[in-house]
């Protein structure tokens, strides 16, 4: 592993803690009693996969009541909440963990984490042998821990021998019919679940598996279904340290279960998972260095769920208006003006991180803020890798709000939020794939408003072309014969990437798209109209062409070849300069606009 502040971190914690040496190894279960007390590790595993070990981290042992909350995952996916809720309790029992912890009447255990509750639970595991019990087990427990786990027999043979007091419970659960029939398969299960062997390094990428929703982040395989992820870190919170749980909440704040093997496993939700072993215990059976390296873990850290500083991220990124940043779309002259005085009805937003209700509201209430001085508004989702139900009920309620306003919210480079919107009713067209398109469809809304006939965009004679601007008639007379006319159809290339560049084109009528292919498909760079010049920047410094271009519908080009170029500055050098002072005014154009775009999206 290469170095790194926090291993030496985890080192001089462990170091620290190695001196505790209070409390003793459990030997209710006979075999329990042979291991070294003085086995040491600790181990950290990120939501990403990324594993910190020191110390005793690969020494295995047997999980133990670790076992609890994931059997309890596992009736919960075979039967769902309320069948499970109907035989098991969520509530703290503030007990002992082998306590007889029975509701009254219906002798439903308190929760799933003390044995009577783990018992009830590997009842509804499925499989009716304890084979095929044992095989849902060790196969669910495979996939948190990302490797194949076995069972300790000598452990399990211990404890079946003693388990009396488990075994009572059982026929307890059986009197109650929360087990429905001979509890012995069930019990054998449980030992067996117990005595299954696992190291601190496991522990804790079972606890990155629960941070990370349920799928183990070393192998991408699901352990359990994402909606059961919260409910067993649930139980976890308020009952996996028996009747010292509430102030192990209170001081650690983190979900986290103990066994008499001496694993603790805590988790801090969407974050990380932590593994510690050490085998001497307290009265209460909980690992007594597990605990002090937890706490101070958690202090250190600041991994308290409850911590007031863990505020959402503000999920605005980006706020900016057309003015800042525009659609790749060429406008003819009076409608280029017509949006600079317009731009800031046009407004563009980035977001960034997981939208839930806390992101996302104050998102609503700026574009709801903001209605009466746009039209459009454009938000870009490509830095949010996830949104709740909730999020996207909120968003696509605003665009319903919108659209009633007679404004619109179109969204860009949706990704994952696209499943999750249209599920919330956000219609198919208010997506994009890039900014480019949302802003040419605000742009174009903006353009309608004001003027309805866009008709001089699609043809313009030469003599009206931003080239040829300036010119005399008698000049244009000279020119117009030594540009040849060229006509595309709809979709053809009129330049190739790669291509050399002898050719500046001027668009009489149609209009053509610049793009690049990427690896997403192709990312348009410029839409030009009639009116327009196009392949200036390779035809001035002789490089190849960067990018392609093509008709969008059918398009007549007049084109000047560098050939007469050339001949003007003999023939005709006024005219050459002033072509010349039209291109230089064209590119100082573009050079303003990406400053201003890349001040506006600093
Ligand atoms: O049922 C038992 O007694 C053991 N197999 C598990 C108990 C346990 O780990 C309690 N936790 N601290």
């Amino acid at each position: 592993m290469p170095p790194s502040p926090i291993l030496d971190y985890l080192e001089s914690l462990r170091a620290r803690h190695a001196q505790l040496a209070e409390g003793a190894v459990a030997d209710y279960i006979p075999e329990l009693a042979h291991v070294d007390p003085d086995r040491f590790g600790i181990c950290i595993a990120t939501r990403d996969g990324f594993v910190y070990e020191v110390g005793d981290s690969r020494q295995s042992f047997t999980i133990q009541s670790i076992s609890k909350p994931l059997t309890y995952g596992l009736a919960l996916e075979q039967h769902g909440e309320d069948a499970v809720l109907a035989k098991i309790g969520v509530e703290a029992s503030g007990d002992a963990f082998n306590a007889i912890s029975l509701r009254p009447h219906t002798g439903a255990p308190l929760n799933p984490l003390i044995n009577a509750g783990a018992i009830a639970a590997c009842g509804l595991v499925p499989g009716a042998t304890v084979g095929q019990k044992t095989d849902s087990i060790l196969d669910a427990y495979s996939r948190y821990a990302g490797r194949p786990l076995d069972v300790d027999e000598t452990v399990y043979a211990s404890e079946s021998r003693t388990g009396h007091r488990n075994r009572a419970i059982g026929w307890m659960l059986r009197n109650f019919s929360i087990l429905s029939d001979d509890p012995t398969p069930t019990l054998e299960a449980y030992f067996r679940q117990c005595a299954i062997r696992v190291t601190c390094r496991d522990l804790a990428l079972i606890g990155a598996t629960l941070a990370n929703g349920g799928v183990n982040p070393v192998t991408g395989i699901r352990a359990i279904a994402e909606e059961y992820v919260q409910d067993v870190l649930s139980v976890m919170a308020t009952c996996g340290m028996y009747d010292y749980s509430g102030e192990w909440l209170y001081r650690t704040g983190l979900p986290a279960k103990s066994g008499v093997g001496g694993g603790i496993l805590a988790v801090q939700p969407g974050r990380i998972g932590i593994g510690v072993y050490s085998p001497r215990l307290d009265a209460q059976g909980n690992s007594v260095r597990g605990i002090a390296v937890c706490r101070e873990l958690a202090t250190d850290l600041g991994l308290h769920l409850f911590e007031a500083s863990q505020r959402a991220v503000p999920a605005i990124r980006l706020a900016t208006t057309r003015r800042g940043v525009t659609s790749k779309r060429r406008r003819s002259p009076p409608a280029a003006e017509h949006l600079r005085n317009m731009g800031h009805r046009l407004r563009l937003y980035h977001l960034q991180g997981a939208l839930a209700f806390a992101s996302v509201e104050p998102v609503v209430r700026e574009l709801m803020a903001r209605s009466s001085e746009a039209d459009c508004f454009v938000v870009n989702l490509r830095a949010v890798p996830r949104i709740d139900r909730a999020a996207a009920g909120l968003l696509a309620g605003a665009r319903t709000a919108l659209l009633r306003l007679g404004k619109t919210l179109d969204f860009s480079e949706a990704g994952t939020c696209w499943k999750p919107l249209i599920d919330a009713g956000v219609e198919r067209e208010a997506f994009y794939a890039d900014d480019d398109f949302a802003l040419e469809h605000g742009e174009d809304r903006l353009l309608a408003h004001e003027l309805p006939d866009r008709a001089g965009e699609t043809a313009c004679p030469l003599a009206d072309c931003a080239l040829v601007a300036g010119l005399t008639a008698g000049d244009l007379a000279v020119l117009e014969p030594l540009l040849a006319r060229r006509a595309y159809h709809q979709g053809q290339t009129i330049i190739a990437a790669g291509q050399s560049s002898n050719e500046l084109f001027v668009i009489t009528e149609g209009a053509v798209m610049v793009s690049i292919p990427t690896q997403d498909g192709v990312v348009r760079l410029d839409a030009f109209t009639a009116g327009m010049t196009f392949g200036e920047l390779a035809f001035m410094d002789r490089s190849p062409r960067s990018a392609n271009v093509t008709a969008l519908g059918p398009v007549e080009c007049r084109v000047l070849t560098r050939e007469t170029f050339a001949l003007l500055e003999r023939d005709a050098p006024a005219i050459k300069i002033r072509l010349l002072e039209n291109l230089a005014l064209g590119l100082t154009g573009l050079v303003r606009q990406a400053d201003r775009e890349l001040a506006a999206l600093k």
